[in-house]
């Protein structure tokens, strides 16, 4: 991190916190003319002064700005962000959160290789796995995410990666990372995660033995609801053939993106508080609610997953589920119809609140969902929590009326 009027020394230990690091890492003002941050690099060609540059950069490409899909200077102020908090590693943008984990996937599994992937994952990675991955002869087992150590059972000869992610998606399990991590490496597998929930600021990956991590930049790092993107953050030695496998692949990142990630990067310790207080005082609201049967936070001191988000996460962040009681889709349909402030779509993690109806029965094998009424996934917002709560007051009013 670039010392700036020899300010940025960092605490008496030298090291600095995850606000300090979010605030400062990647900028690098005066190679830039003094401006703060890092500029819109955009390119496609990248010239050489002389065939000896020209060479050298055929020798390894990874060694400087070699081509506009390997990344510009704006491109690696953000991977360098990214890796700070992250406590180490190296990073790589990609153009979305799906691309990060297909990729990833692809570069370290071949045919005849096994995967073990946890039954909770994102929809979409599941898609990838089913149909990608199978056709190119890599086998998939999906995994009960509180399967803990005993995931060890389920290792075999070629298996490559355990992947986790936590909580889950829709239905917010809890995994223990450590013991899966532990069965992985005792196998010689690699333990690959998505962290996207926690962010770098409530998860460190890398603490608990991880080798990589996926992030849906998307969501909070963005936080603004409008670029999408992903980043791999992977252990020193497994960034090379990574790096060049994903742009192998033709991945890259658009410099106008990263610039608006590092910009949204800059404020995450701020969102995702509030983002997380909102959404922990919405979780305590609704469990009051006689309409909600069942709320899926691990923040709430009841939850089943409560153990582990205490001792290994340091936050919690604005995503969460419920489970209404039964009631016909009309009337479902009439409280979600008329909100005002919780819009209704895909993705999270901006500064806006959301409320989605999701079906986790249609991704599950290993385990199995039989809530037996609606269940709706959540994004809390930074709005007024007051706002908020009378919002979904006014909802819930729309689907009693609506019953009658
Ligand atoms: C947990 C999780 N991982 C990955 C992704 C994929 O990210 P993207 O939408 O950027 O492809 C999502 C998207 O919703 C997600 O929720």
């Amino acid at each position: 991190m670039e010392r700036k009027n020899g300010m940025a020394g960092g605490n008496k230990g030298g090291t600095l916190g995850d606000e300090t690091r979010a605030t400062h890492a990647g900028n690098h003002p005066h190679r830039n003319h003094g401006v703060i941050n890092p500029p819109v690099y955009r390119a496609s060609t990248i010239l050489y002064p002389d065939v000896a540059a020209l060479e050298q950069v055929n020798k390894d490409r990874l060694s400087r700005t070699a081509y506009g899909r390997y990344g510009t200077p704006t491109v690696s102020a953000l991977e360098e962000a990214v890796t700070a908090l992250e406590g180490g590693g190296r990073a790589i943008v990609l153009s979305s959160g799906l691309a990060a984990i297909t990729a990833t996937l692809m570069q370290h599994l071949s045919a005849g290789d096994h995967l073990l992937m946890v039954d909770t994952v994102y929809g979409p990675a599941r898609g990838f796995c089913d149909k990608v991955l199978a056709k190119f002869g890599v086998e998939v087992t999906y995994y009960d995410p509180l399967i803990g150590g005993a995931v060890a059972e389920l290792i075999r000869p070629r298996t490559r990666i355990v992947y986790m992610e936590a909580p889950g998606s829709l239905t917010f399990e809890m995994q223990d990372i450590p013991a899966i991590v532990r069965a992985a490496h005792q196998a010689g597998a690699l333990a690959m995660m998505d962290n996207t929930w926690a962010t770098p600021l409530y998860f460190k990956p890398f603490s608990h033995g991880v080798d990589i991590i996926v992030h849906a930049a998307t969501k909070y790092i963005v936080g603004h609801a409008d670029v999408m993107m992903g980043i791999v953050v992977c252990r020193d030695e497994l960034y090379r053939p990574l790096k060049l496998g994903i742009h192998g692949l033709g991945h890259g990142a658009s410099p106008d993106d990263c610039y608006l990630a590092i910009r949204g990067l800059r404020t995450l310790p701020v969102r995702l508080a509030r983002n997380g207080e909102n959404a922990l005082a919405l979780a305590h609201w609704l469990k009051q609610r006689p309409e909600v049967a069942r709320v899926m936070h691990p923040a709430l001191p009841d939850d089943p997953g409560h153990g582990i988000w205490k001792r290994d996460f340091a936050g919690s962040s604005g995503l969460f589920g419920i489970v209404l009681h039964p009631c016909p889709p009309g009337a479902l349909a009439a409280m979600l119809d008329g909100m005002r402030l919780f819009g209704m779509g895909a993705s999270w993690g901006g500064y806006e609140s959301l409320m989605l109806p999701v079906n986790p029965a249609a991704s599950r094998t290993a385990t199995k969902w039989d809530a037996a009424g609606p269940t709706l996934r959540l994004h809390a917002g930074l709005e007024l929590i007051d706002d908020l709560i009378a919002d979904l007051e006014d909802g819930f009013a729309r689907l009693a009326a609506a019953k009658t």
